[in-house]
């Protein structure tokens, strides 16, 4: 059959459906814009289950004014009006339903980032994959079992619209916590970006892609450059404020919601001991600071022991756009802001150690998939992003097996991070369990291992939003 070349429609749909006769397409039927099925109707999902919820949430996304700052408001899309959205919180194992009534004037889905969602493929979100996604003025029923526990979010997955503010946490406590603290508290890190997002395809901006080495250089498709950035939804100025007693051990929940910075994290004065990656326990691990990738999560506990106002900074690794600030503010403190230092030891992968076994992991896998990433310039068009040279949704599928001890083993060849998501599981990296890991770039290499436990159409990407609206993407079917 012919080659699409600009079209974002996938080959073996295009053949599901029926939609060429006599050989020739009608280009005007499919959306190029979006990572939609073309053909959604023809496809088939998987079957929504329903139970019996033991909480009931009610998102409504819609067009807003996003204020991030008094005075300085712009027009967002968020849900029930706020940014971020508002807190989904569970007990580990209770059953959560969420309907969403889409007040958009375009198309959306919520994925649940974190949920394993066991038996429940149907309610992944993922639009064309796991559902028709939810035209404006309908509704769509999510509900799933809270699990694993930790620090998790919620967000679109229709097109760029994460980047125009739909997103919020997603907290889901554990019945019986490994480490002790007093307080707990959500910090949400993203980007400042108060116009409408749009893939940027000049080059040189916040992913640096200034020197391919070799591969040639220009315009890779990138986000548009961030304002500056953002603590739960607060520019520097104005911060969010984390009130604290002297002595307290203070939770705090980090969620890189940006679409497409990581950043680097610290408090003056202040250790964060590291206790949670992506929802699991880890053993605790004292550092100064740590770095965070689109999707990733890090639960560390602070001790309150050094009275004042101290900020917490958050930083573009890149520095592509100045810093964010929050601060902890002690309750005998004048509110004056100090200023102190912020020690040298960063956290790193292998510092990282399951507090659950990782025995399923050990031992030989059953499949071995090697994964390329990289930029246009391997075999695609110059204006996407790869994994072995195809771009979403003109891809082949992963196909695993179910039972089988699955490995990934992924090679940047790009010289930026990609922070790469798996639905549906979480996997074993070093002796950590997450859901995200940043591939490093300059021929970094990751390898992460997982059992196929949970039969689906999973989804499996780049985190770095614009990376996966133009190519970076898989589905990751079992076979029957
Ligand atoms: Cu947080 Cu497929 O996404
Ligand atoms: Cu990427």
């Amino acid at each position: 059959m012919t080659p699409l070349p600009n079209s974002r429609i996938n080959r073996r749909d295009v053949l599901k459906s029926g939609a060429i006769a006599g050989g020739t397409l009608i280009a005007g039927c499919f959306d190029t814009t979006t990572n939609d099925d073309a053909s959604p109707d023809e496809r088939e999902f998987p079957e929504p289950q329903y139970g019996d919820p033991d909480r009931e949430y009610h998102l409504r996304a819609t067009e807003s004014e996003v204020m991030v700052a008094t005075d300085d408001p712009y027009n967002g899309w968020t849900y029930n009006g706020e940014y971020p959205g508002p807190e989904i919180r569970a007990v580990e194992g209770e059953r959560v339903r969420v309907t969403v009534e889409n007040d958009l004037p375009e198309e959306t889905t919520i994925h649940w980032h974190g949920m394993v969602l066991d038996g429940d493929n149907a309610m992944d979100g993922v639009p064309g994959v796991t559902q028709a996604a939810i035209e404006p003025g309908e509704e769509f029923v999510y509900e799933f079992d809270a699990e694993p526990a930790g620090t998790h979010w919620y967000h679109s997955h229709v097109g760029l619209q994460l980047d125009r503010e739909l997103l919020g946490p997603l907290i889901i406590e554990e019945r019986d916590p490994h480490i002790e603290y007093d307080t707990d508290e959500t910090l949400i890190l993203d980007e400042y970006l108060p116009t409408e997002p749009r893939v940027d395809t000049s080059s040189g901006n916040g992913g640096g892609m200034g020197g391919m080495g070799g591969m040639g250089g220009g315009g890779f498709p990138d986000a548009p450059p961030a304002e500056g950035t953002l603590i739960n939804g607060r520019l520097p100025e104005e911060p969010a404020t984390i009130d604290v007693e002297e002595g307290d051990q203070i939770r705090l929940r980090l969620i890189n919601a940006a679409a497409a910075a990581t950043y680097e994290i610290g408090i003056d004065d202040h250790e964060l001991t590291v206790t949670h990656t992506d929802g699991p326990a880890v053993e605790p691990v004292p550092v100064d600071t740590l770095e965070i990738g689109p999707g990733e999560r890090y639960d560390v506990v602070v001790e309150a022991r050094s009275p004042g106002t101290w900020p917490i900074r958050i930083w573009p690794v890149d520095e592509s756009t100045s810093a964010g600030r929050a601060l902890l503010d002690y309750d005998q403190s004048d509110g004056d802001g100090t200023e102190g230092t912020i020690g040298s030891r960063q956290l790193q992968l292998s510092d990282l150690n399951a507090i659950d076994s990782l025995d399923a992991y050990s031992g030989e896998p059953d499949r071995t998939i090697d994964l390329t990433l990289s930029g246009g310039m391997m075999g695609g068009d110059g204006d996407e992003w790869t994994i072995d040279g195809q771009a979403y949704p003109d891809t082949d599928p992963i196909s695993i097996k179910e039972d089988e001890h699955v490995r990934f083993r992924m090679v940047n060849r790009s010289p930026v991070r990609h922070p790469m998501h798996l639905h549906g599981h979480h996997f074993a990296v070093g002796n950590a369990l997450k859901d995200t890991v940043i591939v490093p770039g300059h021929m970094g290499e990751i390898t992460i291992d997982f059992v196929a436990e949970n039969p689906g159409a999973w989804f499996f990407h780049c985190h770095h939003l614009y990376h996966m609206e133009t190519g970076m993407a898989r589905e990751v079917p079992y076979e029957q």
